[in-house]
């Protein structure tokens, strides 16, 4: 008989700790869009609740976004470079297979050689890695992990394709997990559909370098409307109830902002109170990807819209088709 080898044991409960974000210094609103595709403000703003978007500006990079979001949400934990041991980046806007970003970022804020990598689920990233985070801290095997997302889609937009130009934004969003004395996220619901892989799509890099071509980003925008719709509803409500939770006793909801009108959709599906505060941050902002939910849920609590202690549904969908979604306590 082999001698029993020692296994890592967390603390029961996980939180979010801190949160942070840097939005693109660039405002494009939708005069502007207009100049490359035929469409109008009131279109985009009917059909997407999109009034502009940011893009970054010469100064800004994904790293420095990045990196800013990062050193926010550890200051608002309370945390020093040395108090992290995991980085998990969600990225879909880095142009090269490694090194990862994860590294690149943990280098820059001088933290102490911890796990460090970068994860692809696009839009249903952060709440991946928010799930992976809780995992991670209770099972002991990092004590406070920093969860990022961070996207620059203004670079994979193509400017004359009107039916996808105008939804996407550049930013990055971040928090720290660590351990907590209550509850502090539920448990995660996530999933994949590699069946509807061809829904959202870029070009493989190889293949566009070949051919001399930008990878860019091709959706049937439809199709991923009404799987949001019906199925991520259905998702958002069953993580809803994995927590033990009714929705009146919901206090925020956080979907990925990918169109005002998915949230309708899964607020009506949902059945959510009116006392449930709900981010609306597309409207000056776009769709940023796995940046969007941590830049919502930073700006819902500076608004004052919603506070610390409060319980918040997050959940992001998008390419792969892949979700994630959990309910949080607010940092
Ligand atoms: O973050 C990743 C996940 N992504 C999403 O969740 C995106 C989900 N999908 C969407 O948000 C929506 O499908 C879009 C906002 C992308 C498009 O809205 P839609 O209501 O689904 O538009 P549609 O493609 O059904 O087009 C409706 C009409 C068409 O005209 P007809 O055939 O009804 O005459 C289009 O030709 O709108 C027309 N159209 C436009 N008109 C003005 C399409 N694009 C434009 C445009 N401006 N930019």
């Amino acid at each position: 008989m082999s001698a029993p080898i020692t296994i890592a044991q967390g603390p029961q409960y996980s939180r979010i700790l801190g949160v942070g974000s840097e939005r693109g210094n660039r405002i494009v609103d939708n005069a502007e869009m207009c100049t490359w595709i035929e469409s109008s403000d009131e279109w985009i703003q009917q059909r997407t609740g999109i009034v502009e978007r940011r893009w970054v500006d010469e100064s800004q990079t994904a790293l420095s976004m990045a990196l800013n979001a990062a050193r926010r949400a550890m200051d608002s934990a309370g945390l020093r470079p040395g108090d992290v041991d995991a980085i998990i980046v969600s990225t879909v806007s880095v142009f090269r297979q490694f090194p990862s970003l994860a590294v690149e970022i943990a280098s820059e804020l001088g933290l102490d050689h911890p796990a460090a990598f970068d994860i692809s689920a696009a839009c249903a990233g952060f709440c991946y890695g928010v799930g992976m985070a809780d995992s991670m801290v209770r099972a002991g095997t990092a004590h406070n992990v920093l969860v990022v997302g961070v996207e620059v889609l203004s670079e994979q937009t193509d400017l004359t394709d009107r039916s996808t130009a105008f939804l996407f934004a550049d930013g990055a969003g971040a928090v720290v997990v660590g351990p907590s004395q209550t509850p502090g996220i539920g448990p995660t619901v996530w999933g994949s559909d590699g069946d509807q892989a061809g829904v959202i799509w870029t070009e493989n890099w190889r293949d566009a370098m070949e051919s001399g071509i930008d990878p860019v980003i091709h959706m049937e925008g439809n199709k991923v409307f009404r799987w949001a719709a019906t199925h991520i509803a259905n998702k958002a409500q069953e993580a809803l109830e994995v927590a033990g939770l009714t929705a009146d006793q919901l206090d925020a909801f956080i979907p990925h902002q990918a169109n005002n009108r998915i949230t309708d959709s899964m607020l009506r599906r949902m059945k959510l109170p009116e006392s449930v505060v709900v981010s609306r941050d597309i409207h000056l902002m776009g769709n940023a990807s796995a940046a969007s939910v941590p830049i919502a849920m930073d700006a819902l609590l500076a608004s004052g819209d919603a506070k610390s202690g409060d319980n918040a549904l997050i959940i992001g969908f998008g390419a792969g088709l892949v979700f994630a979604g959990q309910v949080v306590v607010l940092p």
